[in-house]
């Protein structure tokens, strides 16, 4: 491992809290050069929703490749990407009526955040954002201008304006509405207060800690701001491409939002891609206005339409929801076994946090799944959460393996 210390800056993290060379990976299980296998309950952060080297996906990329297919395009037409645009309009847009139109920017999550505010901000000729506690949208300025957590925000270097931060939904404890004093002053001309470009929020935050929002707190968001013209911007970014059961987050909700962000999961293979969804009425991009070199990368459409072909099959879904259910059955059981310790547990689909209260704690626990051979992070306000995103493709034994490690090292850590 030298050759890291030596030579990789200072901010690696994650490989501090998994000292290992991985050398291969299947669906979910990551094995390192010593040969020790490891479950993986962490996915890429939520890119692997389909596992590593998902056999589909290598089947059809080896192909393609093969072939001589176009890899990288800028935002030229290529082949695979109007065969990727004709599966996503197929699988997601016209089942759900949507009308929407796809800007490929550049592959990461932060810039299909940024292209968001950006377009919010010339739609509307206005500069404020209004995002919410706990926030995750990225590190560059705009998006780590939304983004709630303090060490990342303090890393800046300058001032992070135009954004009006308001609490989530349950921040203030349950049953208060969060968004009141936002009502009351965006209705109440001598507030100070002007209208937003948008609001922007995750359904489910993911870094911030796994809280779900409610669906009647996300339409009061969708209504307040309509209400005063503003977009409503989903960034579904870590919890899309099927981690709640559906493709979006918000499936089945009636939410119409103006503007959704994706990327992570949306590339199928781990291959980088990221997509703004925008309404046709707020496509006012001048051609070439916003623009990246990485929006045309041919290997992430093939394997993000191979990706897509998963949606077709309900039972998929019916399968994401089933070990959802289980593994929010142990979780719950590590729960009640500390009943003193005031554990808490928050889930949606395959997407679960174990409110440890602790971060020190969440820490330990960290450190001996991974001695036990599990790997799983810590997320949320001082890392006190521990949360589980194993790929969706996990076979049973794995995912109940992967519990019962937890299950050891949450023990060992608070006996310790
Ligand atoms: C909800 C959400 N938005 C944006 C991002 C930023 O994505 P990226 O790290 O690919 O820039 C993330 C990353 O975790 C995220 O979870």
């Amino acid at each position: 491992m030298d050759i890291f210390e030596r030579r990789e800056s200072q901010v690696r993290g994650y490989c501090r809290a998994y000292p290992t060379v991985f050398a291969s990976a299947q669906n979910a299980r990551l094995v390192d050069e010593k040969g020790r296998s490891y479950i993986d309950f962490f996915a890429g952060a939520g890119v692997l929703n389909f596992g590593h080297n998902n056999p589909r996906m290598k089947t059809a990329l080896v192909d393609y490749i093969n072939n001589d297919g176009v890899a990288h395009s800028l935002d030229m037409y290529t082949a695979a990407k109007a065969r990727f645009l004709e599966r996503f309009e197929e699988v997601v847009l016209e089942p759900r009526g949507m009308p929407h139109r796809l800007q490929f920017t550049g592959p990461t999550g932060t810039n299909a955040v940024e292209a968001a505010l950006k377009l919010a901000r010339k739609v509307t000729g206005r500069k404020t954002i209004v995002a919410f506690t706990d926030g995750f949208h990225g590190m560059t300025l705009g998006s780590l201008a939304c983004t709630g957590n303090g060490l990342h925000r303090a890393a800046a270097g300058v001032s992070l304006d135009h954004v009006l931060r308001v609490p989530f939904d349950g921040y203030l404890g349950e049953g208060v509405d969060t968004l009141e004093a936002l009502r009351r002053a965006l209705r109440d001309p001598s507030s100070g207060l002007t209208p937003p470009a948008a609001f922007i929020l995750e359904t489910v935050q993911a870094e911030g800690g796994v809280n779900v929002a409610s669906e009647q707190w996300l339409h009061r968001v969708q209504q307040l701001a309509h209400e005063h013209g503003s977009l409503l911007i989903v960034d579904d970014i870590q919890v899309s491409g099927g981690r709640t059961g559906g493709y979006f987050s918000f499936d089945g909700m009636g939410l119409d939002p103006d503007l959704i962000c994706l990327a992570k999961g949306i590339g199928g293979y781990g291959t980088a891609m990221a997509v703004l969804l925008i309404k046709p009425e707020h496509d006012q991009w001048a051609p070439g206005e916003h623009t990246g070199t990485f929006r045309g990368q041919g290997l992430s459409f093939v394997a993000g339409t191979e990706a897509l072909s998963y949606f077709e099959d309900p039972a998929f879904s019916e399968e994401v929801c089933r070990k959802g259910e289980r593994t929010d059955e142990r979780l719950r059981a590590m729960v009640e076994k500390h009943a003193g310790r005031d554990f808490a547990l928050r889930s949606k689909g395959m997407i679960h946090g174990l409110d440890l209260g602790d971060g020190a704690l969440a820490s330990a626990v960290s450190k001996h799944a991974f001695e036990g051979g599990l790997i799983v992070a810590p997320c949320g306000p001082g890392g006190r959460v521990m949360k589980v995103i194993a790929p969706l493709t996990i076979p049973d034994g794995d995912l109940e393996q992967g519990l019962s490690i937890l299950e050891q090292a949450v023990d060992t850590a608070v006996s310790a």
